[in-house]
């Protein structure tokens, strides 16, 4: 079952009208949400991110957190499943075409919800591999916007390449990946891009350097270039879909020894024991 504009209905039968702007101009934006043990993890804080989505893009926000929370846990209880994603979308809805922004807006909500599958352990032993891009977005990618053909792009180049993802570089320092954001560990500590305009800023991102500097690992927020990207001793991706993934090979060459280091292998229990210790809170 998905929402469609205050129903919930099979997915098959859901259309949008073909003027929606969603479709015509990709003006909308988005949210992917985990839901573990039928529990939606860090819900306010997606919300947050939608409410600075939605006025990054001008667009009045059709719910409270309230109604958000309410259709969330509607969508969960209509489904089965343990662990899934939810996708929420709102766009600025069905008019006449004209790039600017229609009179009347009545948005068009949509949610929909993916099994969600635990990363491939091997992944976690053996690690993924990524190459470096150069990141030609535009200059507001903290809007997590539906018009992602640069990111589709760019995630294309890396699955051409034989690899998982694509670590975009911008005027010699670290952005993001293409659908996830990416840390740097060198000598013990870790290294992180800023949540500026050039960057999404993840939900993830925030739960690992919160870790981090809980468990008392040395963490640097700032530009990270890229001299210090191909020197690194480790080099993580995170996102709400692939939790923490250590890239061990960047355009071929190895990250470090080549293998999951340390410092991974102890977030990644760490993040186990939290979502876990989360869950367990949220269901008492
Ligand atoms: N993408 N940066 C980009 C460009 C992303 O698309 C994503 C996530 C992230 C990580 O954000 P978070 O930790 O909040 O998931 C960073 C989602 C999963 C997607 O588009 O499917």
């Amino acid at each position: 079952m998905i929402y469609l504009n205050g129903k919930f209905m099979p997915l098959a039968e859901a259309m949008i009208p073909v003027l929606d702007r969603g479709f015509i101009f990709g003006d909308g934006v988005y949210e992917v949400i985990p839901v573990y043990s039928r529990l939606p993890f860090r819900l306010s804080e997606h919300l947050r991110r939608l409410q600075h989505s939605l006025d990054g893009i001008k667009l009045t926000n059709p719910h409270s957190d309230a109604e958000w929370t309410r259709l969330v846990a509607d969508l969960i209880a209509r489904n089965d499943g343990e662990d899934q994603y939810l996708y929420l979308q709102v766009t600025r809805g069905v008019a006449k075409r004209d790039h600017a922004f229609p009179k009347v807006v009545k948005q068009t909500v949509f949610m929909m919800r993916s099994p969600l599958l635990p990363p491939d352990p091997a992944l976690k032993t053996s690690g993924v591999t990524a190459i470096t891009a150069v990141d030609n977005r535009w200059l507001r990618c903290d809007i997590k916007a539906t018009s992602l053909l640069p990111n589709v792009l760019l995630r294309q180049l890396a699955v051409e390449a034989g690899t998982m993802e694509a670590v975009l570089l911008r005027e010699g320092y670290l952005t993001e990946g293409a659908a996830s954001n990416v840390f740097v560990v060198k000598a013990g500590a870790l290294f992180a891009p800023p949540k500026d305009n050039l960057m999404l800023p993840g939900i993830t991102y925030d739960v690992v350097v919160e870790l981090a500097q809980a468990d008392g690992i040395p963490v640097q927020i700032g530009p990270v270039p890229e001299s210090l990207v191909r020197i690194a001793d480790e080099l993580w991706l995170t996102s709400s879909t692939r939790e923490v993934l250590p890239i061990t090979t960047l355009d071929g060459q190895p990250v470090g020894n080549g293998q999951p280091g340390p410092i991974f292998q102890r977030m990644d229990a760490l993040y186990q024991q939290h979502k876990a210790t989360a869950m367990r809170q949220r269901s008492e």
